[in-house]
């Protein structure tokens, strides 16, 4: 018993002065509390409230912690995904499970595929953290040298890690790829009809410059427990936040949103939950950036496959595949629905 209560007091005191000292914070930490959620370096010492401006005018408040940039150091890259390309139309960034070597095989043999489109000239690039076993690691190096799509960072692969993905994403891209026009960021079991994005999507998207197109959420309210807690450090008092936000499996950023919002990453406190951060926060954050809402992109695979049967021109645009079988046969029937006019692309 002993020995256990002096490192908790230990730890209570190193909290206690990082709270006193560096932030200036007072807060209750009862015994025995869990204080793990202290696992990033603090950075503001004078000014640590964070207050989010929202689309009308007005600010929420956000947290009074911040943190260190996150400054990922990549373990696997391929800088030149992009290049020699002025007029890449498409990056397909997707965020993927380390132990998903399935799910990338899929998407590289369907619609993600890098040398489909001719019509519009489109990249794939996966994003992954560090697996837990050495062996997976070996595996996604072997992947990586085989197809060179993968970027890896060094953040472990883990859900409560992937607005750290997110972000690192958007570096990425501000470095390594500035000429694709569109980022079509998906997680790695959805199925894209990108044929139907080409001919209904894109012309509206020409029009909005500063727009993010996604199935958005709204009105959501702050979970304090269960699987979507956010700690009561963040949003403190507030039941529903009040800005929307995307739905993370299938968005649509134009390129230049991209590198804006990587610049407002490095300014905005960490939150894990990565829809929220990457497509909540960081738009208000960056300023003249708004959400375009599509019905039609966050779809049940059997809505899908029950779409394409029944409907000559099935409409969808994003679906979730969560096996090989739903994958190819969404692919399959995308592809003979577009039978004739599929010349005009690949
Ligand atoms: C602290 O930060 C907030 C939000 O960024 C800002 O509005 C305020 O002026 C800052 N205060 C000081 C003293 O710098
Ligand atoms: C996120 O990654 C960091 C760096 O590898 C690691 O210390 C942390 O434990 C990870 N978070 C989770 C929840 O696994
Ligand atoms: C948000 O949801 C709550 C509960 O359903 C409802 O009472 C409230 O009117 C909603 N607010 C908005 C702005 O839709
Ligand atoms: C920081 O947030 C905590 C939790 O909401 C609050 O109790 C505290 O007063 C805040 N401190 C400052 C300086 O804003
Ligand atoms: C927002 O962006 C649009 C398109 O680039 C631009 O025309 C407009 O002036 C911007 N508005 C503000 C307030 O910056």
């Amino acid at each position: 018993m002993v020995p256990r209560r002096i490192i908790r007091q230990t730890g209570l005191v190193f909290l206690a002065s990082l709270c006193f000292i560096f932030l200036n914070v007072t807060f209750i930490v009862e015994w025995g509390d869990d204080v793990s959620w202290i696992p990033y370096e603090i950075r503001d010492v004078s000014n640590s409230s964070f207050w989010i401006p929202l689309a009308n005018g007005k600010t929420v408040f956000y947290t009074n912690f911040t943190f260190m940039p996150f400054m990922p150091k990549y373990l696997l890259n391929n800088p030149n995904i992009c290049q020699n390309k002025e007029s890449l139309f498409f990056l397909v960034m997707v965020h993927s499970a380390v132990f998903h070597f399935d799910q990338r095989e899929f998407l590289r043999r369907t619609w993600a595929n890098k040398d489909l489109l001719r019509s519009h000239t489109m990249r794939v690039l996966f994003l992954v953290g560090l697996p837990r076993e050495s062996s997976i690691q070996e595996r996604i190096q072997k992947e990586n040298d085989q197809h060179g799509d993968i970027v890896q960072g060094d953040f472990i692969d883990d859900y409560h890690n992937l607005t750290h993905k997110g972000v690192m994403g958007f570096k990425w891209i501000s470095e390594n790829c500035k000429n694709a026009k569109y980022v079509i960021k998906i997680d790695d079991d959805v199925f894209v009809n990108i044929f139907n994005l080409i001919e209904t999507v894109l012309p509206v998207v020409r029009k909005y410059p500063r727009h993010i197109f996604c199935y958005t959420r709204g009105n959501n309210t702050v979970a304090r427990d269960g699987r979507h807690a956010v700690d009561m450090h963040y949003f403190p008092g507030v039941r529903r936040l009040p800005f929307p936000f995307c739905a993370g499996p299938f968005v649509l950023i134009p390129n230049a949103v991209v590198t804006e919002m990587y610049v407002a990453s490095l300014r905005t406190p960490f939150l894990w939950l990565d829809d929220v951060y990457l497509f909540g926060i960081l738009p208000l954050v960056t300023g003249n950036v708004s959400l375009f809402h599509l019905p039609n992109c966050h779809e049940d695979p059997n809505n899908a496959l029950e779409c394409f049967l029944s409907k000559a021109q099935c409409d969808i645009l994003a679906a979730f595949a969560w096996d090989g079988k739903t994958m190819f046969s969404l692919w399959n029937y995308n592809l003979r629905q577009y039978n004739e006019r599929l010349w005009r692309y690949v």
